[in-house]
C-alpha cells in the first residue's frame, strides 16, 4: 500500500509541488491548509496535474483538536511540515502572530505525532539560521547558527531546537531538517506556483508582477554591498528541485545511515546577485524591466550560498534546473495568470 504523507501547508508554494512530486513518486498525499496564506484555487490546479482530487482538509493546525481527528482517520506514515507564516518585516511588526503560529503549530504537530507513533518527520527550515557568514559565503551544515535578525528567523531557530529535543527523547523518531535557501520559479506545466498575498516581499515575483504592469518599477535595495556588483547574492533554488529534495529525504528514512536529527542545506551551490537575476530575467522573457536603486533593506544578509555536499551524499539530490529555467517558468506562471484573470 502506498505510505501516506501528511503535507501540513500543502496549499502553499512549496507545498503544493511538493504533493505533486510525491504524487509523481507513488505516495498519497493528505493535505491540511486552512489558507490562510494561501489560495483555494492552487488546489483545483493540483488537482488537475496530478489527475485526482487529493485528500484535503481545511484546518488550522493550532486547532489541536481538528488536526488530531486527521490523525485519528488516516495511518499516517510520515509528516512534511510546511504550514508557517514567512515574511520576515511582517514578523518584526507581528511577532506574536510569528511565535503563535508557526511554535503552536510545530508544537500540535510533534504532540500528534507523539500520541499517534509516526516517528518520520521533515521540516522546513531556512539558510536564515546561519545569519550573515563571516568571511566564507559558502556555508554548509558545520557553519555555526547564528542567532537570527527577526522572529521569523528565530521561528525556524527555535524549531530546530524543539524538534532536536523531541528527537532525543524519543529513540524511534527520525527528523530532516531541510534548509532552504531562495524558492523560485513555478510548475512548467503552469498549473501551480507562487501566489503572492498582496505585494509580494520576494524579488522574483516582484520582479515578474513589475513586468507584467502590475508595479511601476522594481526597487533594487542596496548597491554599495561588498560583493561583484554591489548589490546582495543569494541562492535561488528551483521550487521543483526543492519539492524533489523533501522526495529524497521520505525516501532517505528507510536509509539505516541517517542519524535521529539531520540538518541538510538545499539550495544549488550558486551565489546570483539581484543585478544577474535582473539581466537574466530581461534574457529570458525578451522584457525590458523598469528598476531603480533604493537604499538597503534593513535585516538583508549581504551573500549567502549553499554548500550542498551533504544533501548529495545523504539524499543523493542534485539540482536539475538553473536560475534561468526557474525565471522562464515563473514567467510563464505569471502570464498564464494574466490571462486566467481577464
Ligand atoms: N530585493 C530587492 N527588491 C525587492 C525584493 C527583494 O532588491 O523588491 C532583494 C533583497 O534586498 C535581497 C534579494 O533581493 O537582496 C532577495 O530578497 P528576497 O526577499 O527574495 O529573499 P531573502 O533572501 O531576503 O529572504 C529569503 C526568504 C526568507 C528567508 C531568507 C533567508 O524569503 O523567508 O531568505 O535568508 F528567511
Amino acid at each position: 500500500m502506498s505510505k501516506k504523507v501528511l503535507i501540513t501547508g500543502g496549499a502553499g508554494y512549496i507545498g503544493a509541488h511538493t504533493v505533486d512530486a510525491l504524487v509523481r513518486s507513488g505516495y498519497t498525499p493528505i493535505i491540511v491548509d486552512d489558507f490562510r496564506n494561501s489560495n483555494p484555487s492552487v488546489i483545483q490546479g493540483l488537482s488537475k496535474l496530478i489527475g485526482f482530487e487529493p485528500v484535503f482538509f481545511k484546518i488550522d493546525i493550532c486547532d489541536k483538536k481538528a488536526l488530531k481527528e486527521v490523525f485519528t482517520k488516516h495511518e499516517i506514515n510520515a509528516v512534511i511540515h510546511f504550514a508557517a507564516f514567512k515574511a520576515v518585516g511582517e514578523s518584526v511588526l507581528e511577532p506574536l502572530k510569528y511565535y503563535q503560529n508557526n511554535l503552536i503549530g510545530l508544537l500540535n504537530i510533534l504532540e500528534c505525532m507523539e500520541v499517534f507513533g509516526v516517528n518520520e518527520f521533515v521540516f522546513s527550515s531556512s539558510c536564515t539560521v546561519y545569519g550573515e557568514p563571516d568571511s566564507i559565503k559558502e556555508v554548509n551544515e558545520k557553519t555555526p547558527k547564528q542567532l537570527p535578525s527577526s522572529p521569523y528567523g528565530y521561528t525556524k531557530w527555535m524549531a530546530e531546537q524543539i524538534i532536536a529535543d523531541y528527537a532525543k527523547a524519543h529513540s524511534s523518531f527520525k527528523v530532516i531538517c531541510l534548509r532552504y535557501f531562495n524558492p523560485i520559479g513555478a510548475h512548467p506545466g503552469g498549473l501551480i506556483g507562487e501566489l503572492p498575498i498582496g505585494k509580494p516581499n520576494n524579488l522574483l515575483p516582484f520582479i515578474t508582477q513589475t513586468a507584467i504592469g502590475k508595479h511601476s518599477k522594481l526597487l533594487v535595495f542596496g548597491n554599495d554591498y561588498p560583493t561583484i556588483d554591489g548589490t546582495c547574492i543569494r541562492d535561488y533554488i528551483h521550487v521543483m528541485d526543492l519539492a524533489d529534495a523533501h522526495i529524497k529525504a521520505v525516501e532517505a528514512f528507510g536509509n539505516n545511515s541517517i542519524g535521529s536529527c539531520e540538518y541538510i542545506n538545499v539550495g544549488t551551490g550558486k551565489g546570483t546577485s539581484v543585478l544577474q537575476m535582473i539581466q537574466a530575467f530581461e534574457e529570458v522573457s525578451g522584457t525590458k524591466l523598469p528598476w531603480e536603486f533604493a537604499p538597503r533593506r534593513p535585516g538583508d544578509v549581504i551573500e549567502i550560498y549553499a554548500n550542498v555536499d551533504l544533501a548529495k551524499s545523504m539524499l543523493n539530490w542534485e539540482v536539475q534546473f538553473s536560475y534561468k529555467d526557474a525565471i522562464k517558468d515563473a514567467w510563464n506562471w505569471e502570464l498564464s495568470n494574466q490571462k486566467k484573470n481577464r
